[in-house]
């Protein structure tokens, strides 16, 4: 059997400084310590912890493939134990995403996001992991669409013979949890009409048709669907495979030149602006934004994410970049634009997507006073 590596990302609102900003030290501690513990232990390979805004992000690299339940356990006690010191340091909204009391073997489904990917690592394996803050889940729909389906986007479509053959993505549809495989070029009309619909259809897989290389993986979870009420955003992680026969690094960076709005802005319930920032502006101030994403470029090697000589991790923070400044400043020129339209559509969602947020109960006490009107 093949030597193969797993990359896992799960993140989570364990509790935020200043309202939903930014993790705060004592909580990035949290996670080091117990991280550190658990790779000199064996249990994990190398890790890298950051944020996204408000999220807290563990970066895993192991050999104990997907869904493992000693992985998954792991990251919720970390979990737990974060949100319990966001609780003694009364940092905002502590615990906020764990939705469930006790782990049942996998944190899918508990609150926290997962995007999980296990390879054959190649000869070189450039990765790239993202996560974003103030967003929903289907907003990777659009740039993993550009990067492993649109020839506008990544040239290897059309000029390298090993990526003539196209890629698989699987989408699930959130409401009646079900999945469907579409392949494209054949298959992109069909593809972009369930895709473009981002608050239900998420692209959650994707894979090169040849030979069923799996090329990169988001997290799909809605808090709203679990809970059954509004209880934060479901902030989405994102891993992608590059390189020799997949999208080059900067074709999986490409989609980000630009902003595009994605939902989940103040308060689960208006559009925004993407903005690809760098982890020093990984924060969200503005009317709780604009929704953010970082990214983070590596190569895992052995099972690890590679280091130097004093093994200290390689790791690119790649939109601390200047060449994504016109992304961010469309991104805040599009935020204030919606946000001369205040309350009114198509800044804030619409009537649908707001089903699942805060807004029900105000209409819900202005039903009695409904009259209907005279025939
Ligand atoms: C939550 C979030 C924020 C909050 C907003 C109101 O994940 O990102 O936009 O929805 O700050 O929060 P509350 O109702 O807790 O005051
Ligand atoms: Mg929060
Ligand atoms: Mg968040």
């Amino acid at each position: 059997m093949p030597k193969k590596t797993t990359i896992s990302i799960i993140k989570c609102d364990v509790g935020s400084l200043a309202g939903h900003h930014i993790v705060p030290k004592p909580i990035f501690d949290v996670a080091e310590k117990n991280l550190k513990k658990a790779s000199e232990e064996g249990v994990i390979n190398s890790f890298c912890v950051f944020n996204a805004g408000d999220d807290l992000e563990l970066l895993m690299v192991h050999e104990k493939g997907e869904q493992n339940h000693m992985i998954h356990e792991l990251a919720w006690n970390i979990f737990r134990e974060a949100a319990d010191k966001a609780s003694q340091l009364k940092l905002y909204a502590a615990g906020q995403d764990l939705l469930k009391d006790a782990f049942s073997g996998n944190v899918r489904g508990m609150g926290p996001g997962v995007a999980e990917i296990e390879i054959e690592e190649r000869k070189s394996e450039p990765i790239v992991v993202f996560a974003a803050d103030k967003t929903s889940a289907g907003s990777f729909n659009y740039p993993l669409f550009r990067m492993f389906a649109d020839p506008m986007n990544t040239a290897g479509l059309v000029i390298d013979p090993n990526m003539l053959c196209g890629f698989k993505f699987e989408v699930i549809d959130t409401l009646e949890d079900k999945s469907i495989t579409l392949k494209c070029p054949e298959e992109m009309y069909e593809l972009l009409a369930l895709i473009g619909t981002v608050g239900r259809y998420i692209v959650s897989r994707v894979w090169r048709a040849s030979d069923d290389l799996i090329c990169a993986a988001s997290s799909v979870s809605k808090l709203s669907l679990i809970a059954g009420k509004y209880v934060g955003k479901d902030d989405p992680v994102m891993i992608a495979r590059a390189q020799h026969g997949l999208p080059a690094v900067g074709e999986i960076l490409a989609p980000f030149m630009h902003s595009y709005f994605v939902q989940g802005w103040m308060r689960g319930s208006h559009w925004g602006p993407l903005m690809p920032v760098g982890l020093k502006a990984s924060k969200c101030t503005v009317f709780d934004g604009p929704p953010r994403i970082v990214a983070l470029g590596f190569q895992v090697a052995d099972g690890k994410i590679a280091c130097d000589d004093d093994g200290n991790l390689l790791i690119a923070d790649l939109f601390d970049d200047p060449a994504f400044a016109t992304a961010r400043r469309e991104a805040i020129h599009n935020a204030c634009t919606l946000r001369n339209m205040g309350e009114f559509e198509p800044a804030r969602l619409s009537a649908e997507d707001m089903e699942y947020t805060t807004i029900q109960q105000v209409l819900e006490k202005l039903g009695p006073r409904f009259k209907p009107l005279d025939a």
